[in-house]
Formats: structure tokens, C-alpha cells, sequence
């Protein structure tokens, strides 16, 4: 398998998803484990977009703990309901927060942090843990990448 990714810059959001998006199903594809797969789709939107980080979360007795990602150190734990993951996970939607300041109850892992998207990670009705992007622009995410997004996970074998 060729490790490289092919990097689209300056393009529309929508292209570069669309450039990404077969590229990670190719890394996916023929392994089944998820914390291989998560660490590669963690690199892989990280190469692409330039977040300040992006990974994941996995609920393991009843708490979110800290799974592969790409960015600064992060928090290892999250309550449920507790920041923008734990909502999303206990509320099991897409959380899209144009402002993390105002945002209550967010956990600032990086004070760099300004605009985040998270995405609960559903698997025969029960979340079993978040996608998280973090932005150090204010109103980075939108539906846009919401919808590439749940492409993406609903590709990785859980
Ligand atoms: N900001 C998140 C915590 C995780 S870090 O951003 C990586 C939250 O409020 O849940």
C-alpha cells in the first residue's frame, strides 16, 4: 500500500473532501482494526486541513477517554455531558460550535482553540465515541464538513 496522500490546497472545502475522501477508504480497506484505522483517518484529515487538532474519543466505562489523534497533548478523560464531546455524546449529535468562548462548559485542552466540530461515533444505537476537530479560526466548521464527516466515520469499521 502507498502511504502517501495526495494533498489538494486552496480549493473549495467540498474538493478537498472529495480528493480525501476515496483516499482513506483506500487505507481502510482490508483492516479491521479500529484503533489502526482511527490513527490513519486522525493523519489523514490533519494533512489535508491543517486543524489544530483532530481525533478521537472512545466511551469506555462510561466516560469518553482519549484516542488516536493529530495535534497538541489533550485531555484523557471526558464526563458525559461535560464540554462540547460529552454533549454530543449524550445528546448523540453533531455538535458545530462557531465560538468555543461561548460555548458553555467547554474544555479548553489548547487555549488555541476557537471553533470545533464534534461528531458522535454511533454504532447499533449507542454512541460509542466522538470524531473532534479543533479550529484556531473562529466559525471553521459548518454542515459542509459535517456531511464529509459522517461519510467518513460510517466508512470505519467499528
Ligand atoms: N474541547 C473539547 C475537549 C477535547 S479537546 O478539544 C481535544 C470539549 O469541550 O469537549
Amino acid at each position: 500500500m502507498a502511504e502517501d496522500l495526495k494533498i489538494i490546497k486552496g480549493e473549495r472545502k467540498e474538493e478537498q473532501y472529495d480528493s480525501l475522501v476515496p483516499q482513506i477508504q483506500a487505507l481502510l480497506q482490508g483492516e479491521d482494526d479500529l484503533i489502526a484505522n482511527l490513527g490513519n483517518v486522525a493523519a489523514a484529515l490533519k494533512e489535508q486541513f491543517a486543524w489544530l487538532w483532530v481525533g478521537f474519543y472512545l466511551v469506555k466505562d462510561e466516560e469518553l477517554v482519549l484516542g488516536p489523534f493529530q495535534g497538541p497533548v489533550a485531555c484523557t478523560r471526558i464526563r458525559k455531558g461535560k464540554g462540547v464531546c460529552g454533549t454530543a455524546w449524550a445528546e448523540a449529535k453533531t455538535l458545530i460550535v462557531d465560538d468555543v468562548d461561548e460555548f458553555p462548559g467547554h474544555i479548553a485542552c489548547s487555549s488555541a482553540s476557537r471553533s470545533e466540530i464534534v461528531l458522535p461515533i454511533i454504532k447499533d444505537h449507542i454512541v460509542i465515541g466522538v470524531l473532534d476537530a479543533d479550529s484556531a479560526e473562529l466559525g471553521n466548521f459548518d454542515h459542509v464538513d459535517e456531511l464529509y464527516l459522517n461519510k467518513i466515520i460510517a466508512m470505519i469499521n467499528t
